[in-house]
């Protein structure tokens, strides 16, 4: 399959929604990464997101609608708590569980009878929402298990020749996927992921906010978990990674005796001086180290690395998530110094 580039004018934003509606699968630009987008109605279209992504048929996709208004359609049931967060945080980066209708297909679900909802904000994409007339089902447009892509060469890298077109929408602008959360009670969210969308913007809205377990733990063998996502090694690119908690003075003085051929470290911006040592710097802040992660750890793979030592983020605020996504990238394992 030849796989279309796609540029944000109408003309094309119209071919791109056409396609979705005809059943094809189409990489989208959202605020968070970018999407594989197919009409999440559509068995077969879904079907095909799963089989482009080498995605477990388990691990159930999010669906994205132009407005919030438009829930109630797939929905059984929305809690009072998820219209008060929508309110305030609907169009943007959050995703919320609650239980499905059957106008979601159980193949979309990934057999539950949930439906994680969200309403992005990106223009692009809102527009192809609307010109579509599809809810869109859309995990990030990623190999399963390897970093999520922020622009649109990241998808053309990864889905050339598997997909039908990919949307240029420009560099996605927080570069960290959405915060999914689902609900134990009408005061009570459960972030399943975290996100920029963070557990203090939500205690704004929510009584309590609860940080699943597995954000932060590897989960057992055979463990319950709440969303099937935390099962998976996830966002890792063909380096190992290694993390290691230490301020930049240890962090170059352990690194300066593992050094050789193809090992490089990821360091906060700044920290550079301090490094003779190969080294990438990814921000220095957590808005900004979210934004560049997933990039970096592209780019990494593009130089060859083959072990990547990292300067453990913040996990406080926006650093969870991408704490988060660095400590699964890394098997869950923290080298503290
Ligand atoms: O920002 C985002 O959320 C991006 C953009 C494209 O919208 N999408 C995204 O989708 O990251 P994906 O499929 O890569 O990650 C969705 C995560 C998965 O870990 C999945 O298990 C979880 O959300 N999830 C989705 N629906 C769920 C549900 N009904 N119950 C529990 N977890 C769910
Ligand atoms: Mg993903």
């Amino acid at each position: 399959m030849n796989t279309l580039l796609l540029k944000n004018n109408e003309e094309d934003l119209k071919k791109a929604a056409d396609m979705i509606r005809s059943g094809q699968v189409v990489g989208i630009p959202t605020e968070t990464v970018y999407g594989l987008g197919a009409d999440a109605s559509n068995e077969n279209a879904v079907r095909e997101i799963f089989s482009a992504k080498g995605r477990p048929s388990d691990n159930p996709l999010i669906v994205h609608l132009a407005d919030f208004s438009q829930a109630a359609e797939y929905t059984a049931y929305i809690p009072e708590i998820a219209k008060r967060l929508a309110e305030k945080f609907c169009p943007g980066a959050l995703t919320m569980v609650m239980p499905k209708n059957n106008k979601i297909p159980m193949v979309t679900s990934g057999g539950l009878d949930t439906v994680g909802i969200r309403i992005p904000s990106h223009p692009v994409m809102h527009r192809i929402i609307e010109l579509s007339g599809c809810p869109i089902a859309a995990p990030s447009a990623n190999i399963s298990g390897y970093p999520s892509p922020t622009s649109a060469s990241h998808v053309m890298n990864d889905m050339s020749g598997k997909i039908s077109a990919v949307v240029d929408g420009g560099n996605s602008e927080y570069g960290v996927e959405s915060t999914v959360i689902s609900f134990d009670d009408e005061n009570t969210a459960r972030i399943l992921r975290p996100g920029c969308i963070t557990r203090d913007m939500l205690l704004e809205v929510c009584d309590e906010v609860i940080i699943d377990r597995a954000i932060l733990n590897e989960v057992a063998a055979g463990e319950k978990v709440s969303s099937p996502g935390m099962k998976y090694k996830h966002y890792s690119p063909r380096a190992d990674i290694i993390m290691v908690e230490a301020s930049v003075q240890k962090f170059a003085e352990y690194v300066s005796l593992c050094d050789g051929e193809n090992i490089y470290s990821l360091v906060y911006t700044g920290d550079e001086k301090y490094l003779s040592h190969r080294c990438f710097t990814y921000g220095a802040d957590s808005s900004e180290q979210a934004h560049l992660l997933f990039r970096r750890l592209r780019e990494l793979d593009e130089m060859g690395a083959e072990r990547v030592y990292v300067r453990a983020p913040s996990p406080d605020g926006v650093g969870l998530a991408v704490y988060n996504r660095l400590i699964r990238a890394a098997g869950f394992e923290v080298i503290k110094l």
